[in-house]
């Protein structure tokens, strides 16, 4: 896994957008694999911004990583409302060609059919991925097996806690999710994985620097042929050698 840190959050943001808008440059019907949270909405400013610039996303395929079950795609905290409102209504994608999973139908069912529509389209040229504060990606929680796929997980009690922040008080936030799966994951081309923030630290360190084991899902990204983690300072604080390649 290649390291590149840098020395603002905004700066390693624009770099992870650098990276899509490389692909689409020289791909204009490239597959991508998105990610939400608050990490991410930079990287969507800067890709509306590269449209602005002339970028079109006309011919483009995505597919995010997760969603909640429960929510419908126009509950303001459903991953597919964030991607609508932050990226997808702001640039020319086709929305027939943006696929997120299905939260409000049979999870299990919709975990399958996500999968099997993805596996047509494989492989992702290129998936950005955030990090959990317990070494999660995407909604896979420590423990995920290396095998998995598209499924219906239980979230970590850690995980419900640090988005509750995005829920008004009084509302139930999800403790189910639909999740691409970690070799779902692995079968894309590149991974470019975004960690920014003191509150990383400790999942970047566990990430990079221990051992490739399912309990720090993340861990098992070193094993993936082209992946590189663009950090901020704060977030590779605690590692050793921040300027070796994992
Ligand atoms: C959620 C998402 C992850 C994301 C993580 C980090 O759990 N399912 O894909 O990486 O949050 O979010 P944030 O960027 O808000 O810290």
């Amino acid at each position: 896994m290649r390291l590149c840190v840098f020395e603002t959050e905004k700066e390693a943001a624009n770099a992870a957008a650098a990276e899509i808008v490389r692909v689409v440059r020289n791909k204009p019907d490239a597959v991508l694999g998105l990610a939400t949270g608050g990490t991410m909405e930079p990287v969507y400013e800067a890709l509306v911004a590269a449209h602005g610039d002339g970028l079109s996303f006309s011919r483009v395929t995505t597919f995010n990583l997760d969603e909640y079950v429960g929510l419908p795609p126009t509950h303001p905290q459903s991953y597919r409302h964030y991607m609508s409102k932050l990226f997808f209504s702001r640039v020319d994608i086709d929305p027939a060609n943006t696929h997120v999973p299905r939260g409000d139908t049979a999870p299990d069912r919709a975990a399958a059919e996500y999968e099997a529509t993805l596996a047509r389209f494989d492989p992702i040229d290129v998936q950005l991925l955030g990090l959990g504060g317990n070494g999660h990606i995407g909604f896979n929680e420590p423990g995920s097996p290396v095998t998995s796929r598209t499924r219906c997980v239980n979230l970590a009690s850690s995980t419900i806690e640090a988005n509750r922040r995005f829920f008004d008080a009084n509302e139930q936030v999800p403790e189910t999710a639909i999740t691409m799966g970690i070799a779902t994951i692995m079968r894309a081309r590149r991974l470019v994985l975004l960690a920014v923030g003191e509150r990383k630290s400790s999942a970047v360190k566990a990430m990079i620097e221990g051992p490739v084991d399912e309990a720090v899902p993340a861990s098992i990204l070193r094993d993936h042929p082209d992946a590189r983690a663009l950090l901020d300072t704060a977030a590779a604080a605690k590692l050793n050698h921040p300027e070796h390649t994992a």
